[in-house]
């Protein structure tokens, strides 16, 4: 490993600030869950965030919200709605499941309710036909644990809050609404919509568009409730059907009840009439839509309310039941469960980084941003613990949505492993867990199906970089296990499940193009996206090479650590871009395109092409790609020329108007490289790989943080992905940036004079909440025009390295900077690691 010898320091070990302790604030006030919904086209979620502004709690199994209309075309093309809501979009429902951040076509936004007022033939609705009665909204609200909109067509207003496993609607029918309701005097019903088949559209149609598949209704025959099953296929990861369970009850029991059911064929619109009959207990086979209506008869002048108490199970509908009496129980009011919510989120998650008073005046912008990003953190993946999959019998703890590893290795999962502990032990057991019972760990899990893997095999990064920092000696994770795990992902070709977009196909799990990287230490163009692939496959060698050193097996650290430097096998000396003088020049030396017989092909390092399945690059220019190898960033300054060639190459990077981009769902701003997307988040730390350098990195670092990150609905540069924007923004509000496998983290500049952050490292056994272990950082004489490093002290030592060690604030801390107007060359000592600095060994 690392050439650090164990740094057991004195645990510095802080104590939680006094207001944080004793009389806790409220935090959920400063998160603002609508943040990062809305993209660069005013109106619409392309190129958003795709954050999920509904109800849930932390790593909650529901996250209840409205689901949009991918109808659209005003805001400039079809949009999808991952995580359900776009800005415009016209509501079709409320439903239970949801992701939050993804990009891509959606999952999930399936068991729903609809309200709708009065006489359905006199509107013109059919039951089947969502067209007929999806409506725009007004006057909504989000905060943590509560959603509020109103129906504009009807005027019914809609609340929602959620538990682990369920949630509560409460509806306010109005008591004139806006539409022709009478079909008899002034007696007028309000209903309620249970509509098996919804699940969120897609604009991309054939195999990433969800298909409901069958499904079973049970209606109370007192009208209180209702309950059932539905099975759902394919979405973004093209997975297998699945079924989910539900439970339902209303405060009032409906007056009268009626199901339907008709042939249902996918993507068609479903236009006959439909016949509500009044059966209450109905089980359809394959491709027979169901669904129930629920209707309660009202006096207009008066409003009514119903509040409908909802719960999911991947078990049974007894437990999904079970979950609403226990998680949302009457006796607990609506509000009671907002505020248990609110409860939750303070405790596990926004108390985990609090700023001090020393911190001076606060300025609630900052606050804002700080806490909806921490928010962010913690909306995927979805615990399901004690909901495996039916036959998957188990105790280690149960994580679905991790959508994508791909997206969360380089900045979230180390984010959790500092902030949420004893959480990340649990979640990195049920990736185990999940290789033990699938045969491979997941990377794009959701709805219990382990692909899609856009590049390599990440779950590898992510317990390479948990063992490194210590949780190699936490005996609740079976590391043997683990690495047998990581040694699968290397060594066995997956099964080639076909794939819609990648021509190549094996997309489900592991890392397809194994028979290549095995034979010639690169990959072909008999595999699609073989440059990214290549590129990862070193990154996920790497990491079988660390976990291999640490548990001492030689032989295999050996040949690993020799695949990790694959990376050098098709990088093209030759490659070569003119930028011109805007552009800096002349750049050469980026990875290339090999052929199995040595030769390079011509590849354009500025434009891939758009960059999805089938091309060279996943979702990134070679020229972004070029800079990823954090195992050996000195190796790559070497093969780009030196030190002066690659400062050169990083500060060109910053320039607009130079990148073809990465498709509009995928790209911010123009250079080349792309504040939106994955590929590109290290890049601008790799200034501290050159001494005297750190000061661009913080330059660049907090340009990208004032140019990109806001608090409008479009603040967010990208879809947001299971909390790596978020993860990103807040390791530079802590000035600092995780390197994958490694235990250290690149030091930048803080955007606080003092800010806290509670740690579990200490004791990953007793859970983090109740840590009073703290890594403090200090940023004196900090101000908008201080903030560059003068130096940095690490527990009272002064150090003069861009990084830190894991170590030395694994047990609690204190990183004090000191902060200057103008750049100061205060790093001079050693460089971060790196396999051609010899950092490493086999
Ligand atoms: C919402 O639906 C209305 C009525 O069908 C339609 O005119 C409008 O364009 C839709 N709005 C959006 C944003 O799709
Ligand atoms: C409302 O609907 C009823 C029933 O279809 C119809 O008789 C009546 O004319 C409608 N009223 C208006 C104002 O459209
Ligand atoms: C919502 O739709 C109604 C009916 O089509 C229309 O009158 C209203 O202007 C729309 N509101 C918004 C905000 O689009
Ligand atoms: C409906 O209620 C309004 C207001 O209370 C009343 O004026 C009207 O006569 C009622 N219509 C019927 C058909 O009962
Ligand atoms: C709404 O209906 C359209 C057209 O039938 C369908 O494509 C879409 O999936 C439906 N939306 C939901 C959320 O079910
Ligand atoms: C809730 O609904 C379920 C499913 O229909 C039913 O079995 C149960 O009796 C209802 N509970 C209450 C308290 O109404
Ligand atoms: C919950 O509390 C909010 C804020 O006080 C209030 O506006 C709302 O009406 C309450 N909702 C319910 C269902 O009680
Ligand atoms: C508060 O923080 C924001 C975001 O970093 C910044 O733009 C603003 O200038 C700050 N305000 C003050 C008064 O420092
Ligand atoms: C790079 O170009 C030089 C000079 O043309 C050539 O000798 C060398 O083989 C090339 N290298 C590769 C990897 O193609
Ligand atoms: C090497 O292989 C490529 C791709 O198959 C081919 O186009 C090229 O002509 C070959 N070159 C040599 C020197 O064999
Ligand atoms: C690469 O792509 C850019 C942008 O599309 C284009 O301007 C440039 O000419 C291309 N370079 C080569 C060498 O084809
Ligand atoms: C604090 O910043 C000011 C410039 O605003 C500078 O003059 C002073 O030297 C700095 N103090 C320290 C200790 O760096």
């Amino acid at each position: 490993m690392a050439r650090c010898t164990m740094r057991l320091l004195a645990a510095l070990a802080a104590v939680a600030p006094a207001f944080a302790a004793n009389n806790r604030e409220d935090l959920t006030k400063y998160v603002l869950p609508k943040v990062g919904t809305e993209g660069a086209i005013p109106g619409s979620s392309l190129g958003g965030g795709n954050m999920f502004p509904g109800a849930a709690v932390p790593f909650g199994t529901v996250k209840l919200g409205i689901d949009t209309s991918v109808l659209n075309l005003d805001q400039g093309g079809i949009s999808s709605a991952n995580s359900g809501y776009t800005p415009r979009g016209n509501l079709t429902g409320f439903s239970m499941m949801h992701t939050s951040g993804t990009g891509g076509q959606p999952k999930y936004g399936i068991v729903s309710q609809m309200p709708l007022i009065g006489s359905l033939d006199a509107q013109g609705i059919s039951v089947a036909d969502n067209r007929t009665y999806l409506t725009n909204r007004t006057d909504e609200s989000a905060s943590v644990g509560y959603f509020r909109t109103t129906l504009e067509t009807t005027g019914i207003q809609a609340e929602l809050t959620a538990a682990q496993h369920s949630g509560s609607l409460y509806y306010t029918f109005p008591s004139s609404p806006a539409v022709n309701t009478s079909s008899s005097g002034n007696s007028s019903q309000a209903h309620v919509l249970v509509d098996l088949v919804h699940a969120l559209p897609s604009g991309g149609g054939g195999y990433i568009a969800q298909r409901y598949v069958k499904g079973s209704l049970v209606l109370a025959e007192d009208g209180s409730g209702y309950s059932g099953s539905a099975w759902y296929n394919l979405g973004w990861n093209q997975g297998e059907q699945w079924p989910i369970y539900f439970c339902a009850n209303f405060s009032k029991p409906a007056t009268t009840m009626n199901t339907w059911f008709y042939p249902y064929i996918q993507l068609i619109p479903h236009e006959d009439p439909v016949v509500l009959r009044p059966y209450y207990d109905i089980v359809a086979g394959d491709n027979l839509a169901i669904g129930a209506l629920f209707s309660w008869d009202y006096e207009e002048g008066e409003e009514l309310e119903v509040e409908s108490r909802v719960g999911v199970s991947f078990l049974s509908a007894e437990k999904a039941c079970a979950h609403v009496r226990k998680e949302v129980p009457w006796k607990q009011s609506f509000n009671e469960t907002v505020q248990a919510a609110r409860n939750a989120w303070n405790d596990e998650i926004l108390s985990a980084i609090i700023i001090p008073e020393e911190n001076g005046p606060k300025n609630e912008t900052l606050l804002s941003l700080l806490y909806t990003h921490l928010y962010g953190t913690a909306l995927m993946p979805s615990d399901r613990t004690g909901e495996n999959p039916l036959g998957w019998k188990s105790k280690e703890p149960y994580y679905d949505d991790w959508y994508t590893m791909w997206d969360i290795f380089r900045s979230t999962t180390p984010f959790f492993h500092l902030a949420y502990t004893s959480r990340f032990t649990g979640m990195l057991r049920s990736v185990i867990d999940t290789w033990r019972f699938d045969g491979f760990m997941p990377d794009g899990r959701s709805g219990n199906y382990n692909g899609r893997t856009q590049g390599g095999s990440n779950a590898d990064n992510v317990l390479a970089d948990a063992f490194v920092k210590g949780l190699d000696r936490f005996k609740g994770i079976n590391w043997k296990d683990a690495y047998e795990a990581i040694v699968t992902d290397a060594e066995k070709v997956p099964v080639r499940n076909m794939d819609f977009n990648a021509w190549d196909g094996g997309t489900k799990e592991g890392r397809n193009a194994l028979p290549d990287w095995h034979k010639y230490g690169y990959i072909t163009l008999d595999y699609s996206r073989s440059i990214s692939k290549g590129i990862e496959y070193a990154q996920n060698d790497f990491a079988a090479y660390v976990v291999a050193k640490g548990l001492g097996k030689k032989k295999d650290a050996k040949k690993y650590f020799g695949r990790a430097q694959n990376w050098n096998n098709f990088w093209n000396p030759n490659a070569t871009v003119d930028l011109g003088e805007r552009g800096l020049g002349v750049h050469t030396g980026f990875f290339g395109s090999r052929n199995p017989n040595g030769t390079f092909n011509e590849v354009n390092v500025t434009d891939c092409g758009g960059c999805t399945w089938g091309d060279l690059t996943y979702e990134g220019l070679v020229w972004e790609y070029s800079f990823n190898v954090p195992h050996d960033t000195v190796g790559v300054i070497q093969a780009m020329g030196g030190e002066e060639a690659f400062e050169k190459r990083l500060d060109a990077s910053w320039i607009q108007g130079f990148s073809a981009g990465a498709g509009a769902a995928n790209t911010a701003g123009t250079a080349l490289f792309n504040p939106g997307n994955e590929p590109s988040f290290q890049t601008p730390f790799l200034y501290n790989y050159m001494n005297g350098k750190q000061y661009k990195t913080v330059e660049t670092t907090r340009n990208l943080i004032n140019t990109y990150y806001n608090l409008k609905p479009s603040g967010i540069p990208g879809n947001q992905d299971a909390g790596a924007m978020a993860t990103w923004f807040l390791w530079n509000m802590m000035g600092l940036y995780p390197v994958s496998g490694q235990p250290i983290y690149l030091i930048a500049a803080p955007f606080f004079k003092a800010l806290d952050l509670r740690i579990g490292t200490a004791n990953p056994y007793q859970d983090t909440t109740k840590s009073k272990t703290y890594v403090k950082i200090r940023a004196k004489n900090l101000s908008q025009e201080n903030f560059y490093v003068q130096g940095v002290r690490v527990n009272g030592k002064k150090i003069n390295r861009s990084f830190i060690w894991h170590d030395e604030i694994r047990w609690g801390g204190k990183i004090e900077f000191e902060m200057g107007a103008q750049p100061k060359k205060w790093d001079t000592g050693e460089l971060p690691p790196s396999i051609a600095m010899g950092s490493f060994s086999a």
